[in-house]
């Protein structure tokens, strides 16, 4: 398939966009910074666009068949809205171009119901101040985001991953399920092979999923310094 993958440049989204290829897809690789891109490959193309850029974002889907988005911000005090302005321009683009399949990453976060078996101290005080202080204003418009998604007339699959770490491979040890998991960790590679199989192949259409990690796992301070550091 031809696909374009927005956050192409970012940790998940490299991985995204590794195993497209070796997996025998065109890929167009989307970032801010196209004279930095470290993947090369003859079936990848690589976009110069930010999110924001309605004009750049319908030159790099123009053509495809679906769109990977992966893109994020660290968390901030400040107002966050690029998840959804840019997801608003990424499903014109996609409508102005006929591509009708959108995979779209966000966070198992900004889900209301609590995970099963999930502890008391992480529903009492831990998730609430991810969500509603540290990262309040990237969980806020996490969700608006997914309300955007949500409310569009395409092929939508919004993909919810927990805390992400980096692992070599995908551990194929994964989780996907059109509902809350427990568990509060996925492995890139994990999420990157989630992704390229729900656009691949029939998938969920229309549906949020979760995608959880079961044999990797990360120490608490690779947790944390995701967190903190990595930020969403
Ligand atoms: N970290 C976690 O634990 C966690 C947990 C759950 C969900 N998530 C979500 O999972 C996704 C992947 O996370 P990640 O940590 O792998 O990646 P990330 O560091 O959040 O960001 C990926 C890339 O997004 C691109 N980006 C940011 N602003 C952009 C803009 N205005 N226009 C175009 N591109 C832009 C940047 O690439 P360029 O600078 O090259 O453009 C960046 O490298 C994100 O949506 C994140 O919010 C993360």
């Amino acid at each position: 398939m031809d696909l374009v993958v927005f956050g192409a440049n970012g940790p998940t989204g490299r991985r995204v966009v590794s195993q497209a290829l070796a997996a025998g897809h065109h890929v167009t690789a989307v970032t801010r910074k196209p004279d930095e891109y470290p993947v090369t490959s003859p079936s990848l193309s690589i976009a110069g666009a930010d999110v924001i850029d309605q004009d750049a974002v319908e030159r790099a889907v123009a053509g495809s068949q679906a769109v990977i988005s992966t893109y994020g911000v660290p968390y901030s005090r400040s107002q966050i809205t690029v998840y959804s302005d840019g997801i608003a321009n990424i499903i014109r683009a996609m409508v102005a171009n006929d591509v009708n399949r959108l995979v779209c990453v966000s966070s198992t976060t900004v889900a209301t119901e609590d995970a099963p078996g999930e502890s008391l101290l992480w529903r009492r005080a831990i998730g609430p101040f991810l969500r509603k202080v540290v990262g309040r204003t990237l969980y806020d418009d996490m969700q608006r985001m997914e309300e955007i998604v949500k409310s569009s007339d395409l092929d939508w699959t919004i993909v919810r991953p927990g805390g992400l770490f980096n692992a070599d491979e995908p551990t194929d040890d994964y989780e996907v399920a059109p509902k809350r998991l427990s568990g509060r960790v996925t492995s890139r590679a994990d999420l990157a092979d989630a992704l390229i199989k729900e656009v691949a192949e029939p998938g969920h259409p229309r549906t949020i999923i979760e995608v959880v990690t079961r044999s990797a796992q990360p120490s608490p301070l690779t947790f944390l310094k995701e967190a903190f550091g990595g930020g969403s």
